[in-house]
């Protein structure tokens, strides 16, 4: 699904998220939001998602106006930062919910959906963890699993929001090239919010710069690399 960010504006009281900005998101395309503590990347992320609403501007989704469509609507997938598992609930409970929740009359049958769930473990490389608690996994394990879960509904696109920011280096960097690899074999149109310039530079097809709620600079890894747009974009890829 292509996503375009047509003049988004977002203020919280006096605060300023979002200064008009625009952007265009191709059909799955991988893609970072990259920036410092308060440049307004979660903001834009929740817009896309339909957990926030902009005060001008308008998102489309496939070229339709998508900009009041509820969170349901919008299908996407989220995987935050924290895992949001449901603690009380399996590992297969937590990754079936979304099908589950459905409507009896849209709500796959049992058996289907534990074919799903148990395609999505697979898709995860954690094929036998399905009858564990979230409190028996490691933390990279619990974000498999959130990411499963996003999965699960067959979402039109997938939001992440510093997927891997709790979890130490090593564990990382598996998970950036799973996601990746998820993403290459799903083609879902997929966007991250990260303030880590390597993780941005190492995963995305597209890095977004932003600071102070504006975007700097849109592009390849290396076009930014080679030719930064300005002192801030610079300095903050050397870090
Ligand atoms: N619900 C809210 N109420 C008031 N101010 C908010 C709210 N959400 C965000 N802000 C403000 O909007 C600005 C952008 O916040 P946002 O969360 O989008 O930044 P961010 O780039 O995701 O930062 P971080 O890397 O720290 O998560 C910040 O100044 C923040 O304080
Ligand atoms: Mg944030």
């Amino acid at each position: 699904m292509n996503i375009d960010i047509d003049g988004i504006a977002k203020e919280f009281g006096t605060t300023t998220a979002l200064s008009p900005v625009s952007l265009q998101i191709p059909s799955g395309a991988l893609v970072a939001l990259l920036g410092p503590s308060g440049s307004g990347k979660t903001t834009l992320l929740r817009i896309l998602g339909g957990l926030e609403f902009p005060d001008r501007g308008r998102v489309l989704f496939d070229g339709s106006d998508a900009t009041h469509l509820s969170v349901q609507d919008r299908r996407a997938g989220f995987v935050f930062q924290s895992y949001a598992l449901f603690r009380h609930m399996t590992v297969a409970q937590n990754i079936a919910y979304g099908l589950q929740a459905r409507p009896r009359r849209q709500r796959p049958s049992a058996p289907q959906i534990e074919a799903r769930v148990s395609d999505l473990l697979h898709m995860i490389r954690l094929p036998d963890i399905g009858g564990r608690y979230p409190s028996q996994l490691s933390g990279g394990q619990r974000q498999r699993v959130a990411l499963a879960r996003a999965l699960a509904i067959d979402p039109r696109m997938l939001l992440l929001d510093e997927p891997f920011g709790a979890l130490d280096a090593k564990v990382r960097k598996e998970l950036r090239q799973n996601l990746r690899t998820i993403h290459d074999d799903t083609g879902l149109t997929t966007v991250f919010v990260t303030h880590d310039q390597d993780e941005a530079m190492a995963l995305a097809d597209m890095v977004v710069v932003m600071s102070m709620g504006r975007i700097e600079q849109v592009g390849h890894p290396q076009e930014i690399r080679a030719a930064p747009s300005s002192d801030f974009v610079r300095e903050f890829i050397a870090v």
